[in-house]
């Protein structure tokens, strides 16, 4: 079955009441992405030719947010059941294809699970999993050979019924010329009312096929979100696994338990993170990069040996080797930072480039600035880059010195070399290698003046 063009079908159009919310459930974030998003990079690891997701409930929310996907969409106007769902989808089915039946709210599907029931397919297949708890869902029923004779659901089974612990994953593959032609003949004469997919395997096993099953033990793989606490339970799996990777592949984690990777991390060798980060979209870190506890870093790299203190936030910023970041660093998007560059406590960092070597270690704003080489920028300097309408650049040339609790109003360079005396307002350039300052004329002191004093009651 495996050479026949296969045909992914997603079901997403239920509301999912239990979660609480104004939003379709299969638009909820675990790992910082859709739920569907999950099910539809699964489905499109298996190569099918087509994708197709009904949806339903939310109306075009669903579609929209997937916008950027090849998916045939297929509306489910009323919630009529399961196999209602699929006729949906029926007239899309390639007539000589393999359907593969996904549900929107099982996120962390497994890839080889998918391939080898689809490897043992003929007519109809089933995911099925043992489960110590199967109320709710519906019972395999075998044979005394074993053979699959049909699934029963829970509210329509007998008490024997209820015994049985294989229970049906919602993962179905079928021959699309059977599938189409058993969807035909579901009825809802049922304990829900409602026209159940699952009754196909009766049909299949009437019309003299074999029901192949894969059976999986990764009960994670199969379990689908129902509410918010279903998904707080998968995130965390799903975060354990990716710890686990990260330690694989020779990352030092001070607790797996406490690390959120929100993308894609990708690390070099000895990297080394502490508790409490969180890594979104996609991160780099080479070599020997040390992150403090409680860092946020966005869709950014980080150079080797790279030393990142506790509480610094990077999004979209580019860090060369060797430099060293925060405490309470932040660098926002369009940071460029050369090599050994210090960027410390309270300093902000925007669309500007560090020289290598260069220091902005305390309480400072740099904004559309490029900054040389081996540059000191002393504590609270601000470049005003903003006049409330319009952004300007400062240059900061190689070897310049800003001497603490300057304001350099762009657009506005500091030559070569140049010294920039404390608290200096600086609105024209300054020249290379002098010492420029512009502060008050006079320094005055009052010989006889005294401190206020608190007023006795
Ligand atoms: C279904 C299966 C049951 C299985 C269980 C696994 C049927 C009849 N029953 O039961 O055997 O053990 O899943 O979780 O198939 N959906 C639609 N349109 C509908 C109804 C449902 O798109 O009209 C979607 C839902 O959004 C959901 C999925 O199909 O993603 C499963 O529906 P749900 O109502 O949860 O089915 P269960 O009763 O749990
Ligand atoms: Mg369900």
């Amino acid at each position: 079955m495996t050479t026949q063009s296969l045909n992914i079908v997603i079901l997403a159009a239920g509301k999912g009441t239990r979660m609480q919310s104004l939003m379709p459930k299969v638009l909820h974030k675990l790992a910082g992405k859709a739920l569907l998003q999950h099910v539809i990079d699964a489905a499109k690891q298996l190569n099918p030719s087509k994708i197709i997701v009904v949806y339903g409930y939310g109306g075009n929310a669903v579609p929209e947010a997937f916008a950027h996907e090849n998916i045939v969409w297929v509306e489910q106007k009323e919630q009529l059941g399961t196999g209602h769902a699929v006729q949906q989808a029926a007239p899309h089915l390639d007539q000589d294809a393999t359907t593969l039946i996904l549900l929107g709210d099982v996120p962390l599907l497994s890839r080889t699970s998918c391939e080898t029931l689809l490897n043992k397919t003929k007519a109809l297949g089933l995911l099925t999993v043992n489960k110590a708890n199967p109320t709710g869902y519906g019972r395999i029923v075998r044979n005394a050979q074993t053979s699959i004779e049909a699934i029963v659901e829970h509210k329509d089974a007998t008490e024997q019924q209820r015994q049985i612990t294989e229970v049906n994953t919602g993962i179905i593959a079928a021959n699309n010329q059977h599938l189409k032609a058993w969807l035909a003949q579901l009825s809802n004469n049922n304990a829900q009312g409602e026209y159940y997919l699952t009754d196909i395997v009766a049909l299949a096993v009437k019309d003299g096929h074999q029901v192949a099953a894969e059976v999986t033990n990764d009960e994670s793989s199969v379990e689908g979100v129902n509410s918010k606490a279903d998904l707080s339970g998968l995130e965390r799996v799903y975060q354990m696994r990716y710890a686990t990777a990260l330690m694989n592949a020779g990352a030092t984690l001070q607790d797996p338990f406490r690390i959120d990777v929100r993308g894609d991390l990708k690390i070099g060798k000895d990297v080394e993170i502490d508790v409490g980060c969180v890594f979104e979209g996609e991160v780099t870190l080479a070599d020997k990069v040390k992150v403090g506890p409680y860092c946020v870093i966005k869709n950014s790299t980080i150079g080797s040996g790279t030393e990142i203190a506790a509480y610094t936030h990077i999004e979209q910023a580019h860090v060369n080797a060797g430099c060293k970041l925060g405490p309470y660093a932040r660098l926002r998007p369009g940071a460029q930072i050369a090599d050994h560059a210090h960027i410390g406590n309270f300093v902000e960092i925007k669309n500007s480039t560090i020289g290598d070597g260069s220091k902005v270690n305390h309480l400072s704003y740099v904004g559309d600035a490029v900054v040389g080489k081996n540059v000191n920028i002393g504590a609270g300097t601000i470049t005003c880059n903003y006049d409330g309408a319009n952004k300007f650049k400062t240059i900061i040339e190689d070897n310049a010195f800003i001497g603490s609790d300057t304001q350099l109003v762009a657009p506005v360079t500091i030559g070569e070399g140049a010294t920039i005396a404390a608290g200096s307002t600086i609105t024209r350039d300054a020249p290379a290698g002098q010492l420029t300052f512009c502060r008050a004329k006079e320094q005055k002191s009052i010989a006889n003046w005294k401190r206020p004093v608190k007023k006795s009651k």
